[in-house]
């Protein structure tokens, strides 16, 4: 059954366990269909979207992995430093989704571990590369998370689900190394893709919103 937009925006939380089950080439083509009609400045379109399975995307999971855990130096595309007023934000998101997990803030291991399934993809059979060619401005990076906020969308229409995650592109030239495809890109995020697994825990985490009226006003 098909959602409404708003139903559907509502329903959409980050999936963090895939079933084996791969994407039907017919669902994947109605998804890019959909996402082919996202807005841009000036109509540049300035995305490149990848989809990574099979092999390569053994080798790329195998190569971030050993970046994680060698404890390589963050090299990403694109700053991630927290700003101070978001701080708290991120700090709770970080205590409820262990707490959900059952990982106590002592238990050194589990929350490696928890680190590590980014690395791992999550182990989804299929992941969704969204890159952009080298330099882009700041309005180009809008651009993307609007083609993201469609991406996530459409996949949610067709009862699939993702993980957005900008935790892997630390190291970014592993996804140049392994996917030479990209060597001229700019990684921005990464979608771990597919069915949910059904009766996952982690998958019924929800996050919490701030309320509406910490962020809209009516200025008139
Ligand atoms: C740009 C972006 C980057 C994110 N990076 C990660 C990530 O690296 N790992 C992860 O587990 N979740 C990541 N998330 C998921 C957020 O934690 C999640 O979207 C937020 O808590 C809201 O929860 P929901 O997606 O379930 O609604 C990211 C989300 C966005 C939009």
């Amino acid at each position: 059954m098909k959602l409404d937009a708003i139903e559907c925006m509502q329903k959409r939380k980050s999936a963090r366990e895939f079933s084996d089950k791969k994407i039907p080439e017919e669902v994947l083509q109605r998804i890019l269909e959909g996402v082919r009609f996202a807005p841009s400045s000036k109509n540049t379109q300035p995305w490149k979207l990848s989809l990574i399975e099979g092999a390569r995307l053994c080798a790329l999971r195998k190569e971030l992995c050993e970046q994680f855990d060698l404890g390589a130096q963050s090299r990403p595309d694109f700053s991630q430093n927290l700003q101070e007023l978001y701080r708290p934000r991120a700090i709770a998101l970080g205590k409820s989704i262990l707490t959900y997990k059952g990982i106590t803030r002592e238990d050194k291991e589990g929350r490696r571990q928890h680190d590590r399934a980014n690395f791992e993809f999550f182990n989804a059979k299929q992941i969704l590369v969204l890159s952009v060619a080298k330099e882009p401005n700041e309005t180009t990076l809008m651009d993307l998370g609007i083609f993201a906020g469609y991406l996530m969308l459409a996949i949610e229409n067709e009862g699939l689900a993702c993980c957005p995650q900008v935790s892997v592109i630390n190291y970014a030239d592993s996804f140049r190394k392994i996917l030479p495809e990209l060597q001229e890109e700019k990684i921005a995020m990464v979608f771990p893709v597919g069915y949910p697994l059904e009766n996952s825990h982690v998958n019924n985490f929800r996050s919490e919103r701030e309320n509406i009226n910490v962020w809209f006003q009516k200025i008139s």
